[in-house]
């Protein structure tokens, strides 16, 4: 007898909680908006949780070290992709959809359009092949809204500074297709994207995210 995977093995759903993305290069200043606009929601009286891909989860900082800290090569790219959806799984199902489902703003530092640029743009693995692991890792959960810092290699090398992980230590030209990996998926929805220029000072990207979120919530009303 053939016994077929149930379509959805989602434990919960989405309540009424809104799903918020910060994607971009690297250096591009995620870390900071997200906490920005966090501390802006808790202000307002809004539950928040904050979290991050990869390791946003016990299972998930073990994959995080397995990922990022090996040796140049020491990770097939198939590999990689499997790793990167794997975190995602384990953080959607424990972490995100619980908070989702208690209301809660969820802001996190990379989804899956991470996945998309990195693996399937920059590793060249493919657009759609990558996409449909992620979503079929998380059963299909996408952002309400995804903030994406648009940042040039050159920019986002200078950011980071000398400490380097194992895809940041990757040439400009791999950080160019990233780049443009995130600039498609934002010009193919426009509608769940807000694309800032992460040159723009911290305090005028803070104010514009501010705007977005703001109609979000009104429109949630
Ligand atoms: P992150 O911790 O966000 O690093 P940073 O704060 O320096 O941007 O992400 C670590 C690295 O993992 C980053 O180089 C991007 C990469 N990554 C992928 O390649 N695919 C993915 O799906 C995710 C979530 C991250």
């Amino acid at each position: 007898m053939i016994v077929r995977t149930p379509p959805t093995t989602a434990s919960s759903g989405r309540g009424r909680g809104l799903l918020i993305a910060f994607e971009g290069g690297d250096g591009a200043g995620k870390s900071t908006q997200s906490r920005l606009l966090g501390q802006w929601l808790q202000e307002q009286g809004y539950a928040v949780l904050h979290t991050r891909e990869p390791g946003g989860t016990t299972l998930g900082r073990t994959l995080r070290e397995l990922v990022l800290h090996g040796e140049d090569g020491s990770v097939a790219p198939r590999a990689e992709a499997l790793i990167f959806a794997a975190d995602r799984a384990q953080h959607v199902a424990t972490v995100v959809r619980p908070a989702l489902e208690r209301d809660e703003i969820v802001l996190t530092d990379r989804y899956l359009d991470s996945s998309v640029a990195y693996q399937g743009a920059a590793r060249e693995l493919g657009h759609e092949e990558v996409r449909d692991l992620s979503l079929w890792a998380v059963e299909g959960l996408v952002p309400d809204l995804t903030v994406l810092l648009d940042v040039s290699p050159e920019q986002g090398r200078e950011r980071r500074g000398a400490v380097h992980d194992r895809l940041e230590r990757e040439a400009d030209d791999f950080h160019d297709r990233v780049r443009h990996g995130f600039r498609t998926l934002a010009a193919d929805a426009p509608e769940r994207y807000l694309v800032l220029d992460a040159g723009e000072g911290v305090d005028g990207l803070a104010d514009a995210v501010r705007a977005r979120v703001a109609g979000l919530l009104e429109a949630r009303r």
